[in-house]
């Protein structure tokens, strides 16, 4: 008896899982992978208009140009070069302490690992339609 009953629950999971599988959405709605390519119209980068307004207090700030021309990998930092504490290019803030700071709130030297992979979190801006609806709100608006 308690085989059956495992087996009928085990029969019930794989369905639910298998019900999950069919209400997953992609961005690319119905299309097929092959007809699929999404046309990405010329950068409309926000350069030259000075810094984006943050939102909420702990938001990392958007990035205001191109960053096309940079590359960030093991070899190097392209970021590093403008942004880093002891820069000297005028008008590129110069990254906090916060990203001098192992996860145990140790300080560094040098950018913690954690930070090296600026776009991770820093992205470059570009007006146009959004793929996905947006809703936030920051705690200060609600
Ligand atoms: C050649 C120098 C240079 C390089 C390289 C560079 N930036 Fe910048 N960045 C600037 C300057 C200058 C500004 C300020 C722009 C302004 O005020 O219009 C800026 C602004 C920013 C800001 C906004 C800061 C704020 O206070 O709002 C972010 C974030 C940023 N850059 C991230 C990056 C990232 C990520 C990379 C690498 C992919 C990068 N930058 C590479 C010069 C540079
Ligand atoms: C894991 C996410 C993350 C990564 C990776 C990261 N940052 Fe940030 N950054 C933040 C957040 C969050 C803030 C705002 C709070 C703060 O200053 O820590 C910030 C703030 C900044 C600021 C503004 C500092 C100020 O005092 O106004 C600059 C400039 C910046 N980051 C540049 C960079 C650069 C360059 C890199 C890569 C070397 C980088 N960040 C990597 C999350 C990140």
């Amino acid at each position: 008896m308690k085989k059956i009953v495992i087996i009928a629950g085990l029969l019930a999971c794989s369905s639910m899982a298998w019900a999950g599988a069919d209400s997953v959405h992609s961005l690319r709605g119905d299309k097929p992978l092959d007809s699929a390519s999404i046309a990405v119209p010329d950068k409309q980068w926000q350069d030259g208009e000075g810094k984006i307004q943050r939102n909420y207090a702990q938001q990392p700030p958007l990035v205001p140009h191109d960053i096309e021309d940079f590359s960030v990998n093991r070899d190097g930092n392209d970021c590093l070069s403008c942004h880093n504490w002891d820069s000297t290019v005028e008008g590129a803030t110069k990254v906090g302490t916060s990203h001098f700071e192992n996860r145990n709130n140790e300080a560094l030297a040098k950018i913690s690992p954690r930070r090296y992979f600026c776009t991770q979190c820093h992205v470059p801006q570009k007006n146009t339609k959004p793929l996905v609806f947006n809703s936030f709100k920051s705690l200060s608006e609600e």
